[in-house]
């Protein structure tokens, strides 16, 4: 296996718009972020992420970009940008762009002239089809519900948008378009930074018949998934992107990418494939949809979790490379989702982070997980600010699909405002995020959970995800070694070894508020044990032979 940095780092996420605002306008902002550069330094990661920061309408909150090289009012200048990379690149640490080319806002120059007429230069840009016996070119259902066909009556046609109707879908078939994006992303990379997030990469080259897509029971539209999702030219559009811009930068690339299964994951991030380093996949964060998607909200057994993460450390464990995430801007919080937010949510919040970070990949923080912020209720669906929340909630209550309450109840499980409500730096009010009125309200619990109080407490869960982090950089095996799951059929604990030549791994985690006992199977050869993080105080020279786990208690050994 190939050892190279980005395999060893740790990467922050940022979601800039709920991270720090610095001028007191509610809204968080790029001179906040970099007037928190220490804190992420303090925590020892190696790599911000950042969500969109160009210019927007923010219809999807700067995943509708309507100029990729300019940013947005809300969040500063092009000087403040630089200053933060600046401020990132002096403390070490790499900052990784949120690229989104599968589609743009429909405020974008191009889009403009595309839609202008149907001979205008850029028409092809952008997707645009007639319509089929008078109605949409083919069934397919818009993420944020809705079909994926807005019919423009200027052109007498319909475009493509696989999410809103403000993000209308790049034409990837186009060369001179891909040779704009192409010489887009040399400039920022000219600029300094160091990779990119792409954002729904694997939905980029469609199968340009459009057919219908089926439909389930009860449902108005098509499932075009098959059509788009790791379309027929994918890698040839990734291996192009990779000679024309990435082989010329010492970059760090992942792939966001729903629907992905280990064995497509290796064509995208093989080490001969020259695409991509990682993607990510979403079977684990699927765990509990149903008819309605994730808004059924259904349960989700520890064994589901176990099978799902160890078909992707066994899969990419000879080629390939794995993201390790349990949070981002469209995930709920995880130390309520797989943990207990309440009276065990500093132990589970521990607990889940330990069973992450063992794991072979890059591990990815969403802001906030490191001090265990929890998932918010708010009384009223006017709280809400996503448009995927907000449209879901008004079609499936309007068409009986679900009540009103229970699709709150799916909101407070699900929805993706979960993650963005303002990062809680202290117990003032808003929790220190801004002087004036945040665009989302706050975690009410910002009193409880915020930074300050966090970097009081030396036990607290931002201490222990610096230490795992410092682990990673002090055991090759944490990054490099083999991944084998114990006790398979336990619906309690999730236990692993990680082996890396002679250095052996122990990893054990209760995953309930049940005390439970841990017995090592058998085969596993071993001298001595030294504990290398737990999240309970234990005594020294603790068997292993058998463990009474208490509630959602995490340890790892290392076997010698
Ligand atoms: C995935 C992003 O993570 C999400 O926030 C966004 O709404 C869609 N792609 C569309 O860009």
């Amino acid at each position: 296996m190939n050892q190279t940095w980005w395999k060893e780092s740790v990467v922050y996420q940022i979601y800039p718009r709920s991270f720090m605002d610095s001028n007191g306008d509610g809204i968080g902002d790029i001179k906040g972020i970099t007037s928190r550069m220490d804190y992420l330094k303090e925590l020892g990661i190696d790599v911000i992420w950042l969500s969109p920061v160009f210019k927007s309408p923010n219809d999807d909150n700067g995943y509708d970009i309507s100029d990729y090289q300019k940013i947005m009012d809300d969040f500063g200048t092009m000087e403040d940008f630089d200053e933060m990379l600046d401020a990132a690149h002096q403390r070490g640490i790499k900052l990784m762009m949120d690229l989104v080319v599968n589609h743009s806002s429909d405020e974008h120059q191009w889009f403009i002239e595309s839609k202008s007429s149907k001979d205008n230069e850029k028409r092809d840009w952008y997707i645009w089809k007639p319509g089929k016996d008078g109605k949409e070119p083919s069934n397919w259902e818009a993420a944020f519900k809705g079909s994926v066909w807005e019919y423009d009556e200027g052109t007498d046609e319909y475009y493509l948008h696989l999410f809103s109707k403000k993000q209308p879908d790049l034409n990837w078939e186009n060369p001179r378009l891909r040779k704009e994006i192409y010489k887009m992303m040399n400039w920022w990379l000219e600029k300094g930074i160091d990779g990119f997030r792409m954002d729904v990469i694997n939905f980029i080259s469609k199968d340009t018949d459009y057919p219908d897509g089926k439909v389930a029971e009860g449902k108005k539209y098509g499932d075009g998934s098959p059509y788009f999702m790791n379309g027929p030219r994918i890698h040839e559009f990734l291996q192009e992107m990779n000679k024309e811009v990435l082989s010329k930068y010492d970059t760090i690339t992942v792939g966001e990418a729903p629907g992905v299964t280990p064995e497509e994951a290796k064509l995208y991030t093989g080490s001969d494939r020259n695409e991509l380093h990682m993607v990510f996949q979403f079977e684990h964060m699927g765990l509990g949809d149903g008819p309605e998607g994730k808004w059924s909200n259904l349960s989700w057994k520890l064994t589901d979790l176990k099978k799902v993460m160890t078909r992707w450390q066994k899969g990419l464990e000879e080629d390939g490379w794995n993201s390790l995430y349990w949070n981002n801007h469209d995930q709920p919080r995880v130390v309520s989702r797989f943990g207990n937010d309440k009276e065990y949510r500093v132990e589970s919040a521990k607990m889940l982070a330990t069973c992450l970070h063992m794991m072979q990949g890059t591990p990815y923080i969403y802001q906030g997980e490191e001090i265990g912020m929890t998932n918010v209720q708010f009384d009223s669906i006017d709280q809400y600010r996503d448009i995927e929340t907000l449209n879901a909630f008004k079609e499936l209550t309007s068409e009986n699909r679900m009540s009103e309450e229970e699709m709150m109840a799916s909101i407070y499980a699900r929805g993706r405002d979960n993650a963005r409500t303002p990062m809680q730096w202290n117990a003032e009010e808003h929790g220190g995020f801004t002087e004036g009125t945040p665009w989302i309200e706050v975690n009410p619990n910002y009193k409880e959970i915020n930074v300050e109080k966090a970097l009081g407490d030396q036990e607290s869960i931002f201490y222990y995800y610096q230490k795992l982090i410092k682990l990673r950089k002090e055991n090759k095996a944490i990054v490099y070694g083999n991944y084998d799951l114990l006790l398979e059929d336990d619906e309690q604990i999730y236990a692993y070894t990680r082996t890396l030549g002679e250095e052996k791994l122990l990893i054990i985690c209760n995953f309930t508020k049940d005390s439970t006992l841990f017995t090592l199977p058998s085969g596993i050869e071993y001298n001595s044990s030294e504990l290398l993080i737990s999240n309970y105080a234990i005594g020294e020279g603790t068997s292993i032979d058998s463990i009474e786990m208490k509630p959602f208690e995490a340890r790892v050994y290392k076997l010698n």
